[in-house]
């Protein structure tokens, strides 16, 4: 076998930028080659122009909501590499309105790319992560553990992710095949920029513990960690990557004066 294929394979969705690229960066300094997939053609630019001149990264412009352009993915990179060992179900969209504002296709597109997509991913690259033992990490969100205001479709396509993760760690954990979840609490991103008002930061400064926003760094160390051997014996877990935002109860500012 040659050493391209024996290397380890980590595809990573959303990768071009944020919390993806971070956690693509992640697994490349722990020697994986790394497949970046996105669908934002000029974020995928910036990215490679970032990485530019490093080996062991692939780039795939693709909309995980397209079950056929993850099928050519997959393709190539089984041309290639014999197996994949991680699988970083990543790519997600934030629509944040009231609920009687959102709309029909806000819907589907909320759900259609964070829940569909993952699924989508998961089912087309079984196959290859069944062949490396490998794990799945789908990113969840605390939105989709603790309910609050904006996030009808948001918080429920990351809740529904909770649970599919327990259902691949179900059916793909009998084979050998691992899928757990983060949730990370606010990290700020483009997205949070997005749809993070002046309100909305000073409730999450209130709510936290830790009383802050968490890094790209930190959801990538516990991304890598549950694909690690270190977790070999983790399956069907959401781990809050969140400051203590899900275990706190009333009174957190009260008691901060
Ligand atoms: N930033 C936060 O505060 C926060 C908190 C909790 C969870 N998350 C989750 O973390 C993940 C990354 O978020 P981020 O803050 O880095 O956001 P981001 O918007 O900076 O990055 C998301 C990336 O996903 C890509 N993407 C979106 N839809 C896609 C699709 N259909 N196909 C392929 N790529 C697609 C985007 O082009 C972008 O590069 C998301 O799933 C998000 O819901 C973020």
């Amino acid at each position: 076998m040659s050493s391209e294929l024996q290397v380890k394979v980590a595809v990573i969705t959303g990768a071009a930028r944020g919390i993806g690229l971070e956690i693509a960066q992640k697994f490349h300094s722990e020697k994986y080659h790394v497949v970046i997939l996105d669908y934002n053609k000029e974020a995928l630019q910036d990215c490679k122009a970032k990485l530019k001149g490093k080996k062991r990264y692939s780039y795939f412009l693709c909309d995980v909501s397209k079950p056929k352009q993850i099928q050519k993915v997959f393709d190539q990179i089984t041309s290639k590499f014999e197996a994949v060992h991680a699988l970083v179900n990543n790519a997600g969209i934030a629509i944040f309105k009231p609920a009687q504002d959102i709309t029909f296709e806000d819907w589907n597109d909320v759900l259609s790319i964070n829940l569909g997509g993952t699924f989508n991913c998961s089912k087309i690259f079984y196959p290859a992560l069944l062949k490396g033992q490998g794990a799945i990490v789908n990113i969840a969100s605390i939105s989709g553990v603790r309910a609050s205001t904006l996030r009808i479709a948001y918080g429920t396509s990351k809740a529904a992710i909770m649970h599919l993760t327990k259902q691949q760690a179900v059916e793909y954990g009998n084979y050998g095949v691992r899928a757990n979840a983060i949730a990370p609490g606010p990290v700020e991103t483009e997205m949070a920029k997005l749809v993070h008002s002046a309100d909305i930061r000073t409730s999450y400064a209130d709510a936290i513990p830790l009383a802050r926003y968490g890094t790209m760094e930190e959801i990538s160390n516990a991304v890598y960690f549950l694909c690690s051997p270190a977790a070999s014996f983790i399956n069907g877990q959401i781990i809050a990557v969140d400051g203590g935002f899900d275990a706190a109860g009333v009174g957190l500012p009260s008691l901060r004066n």
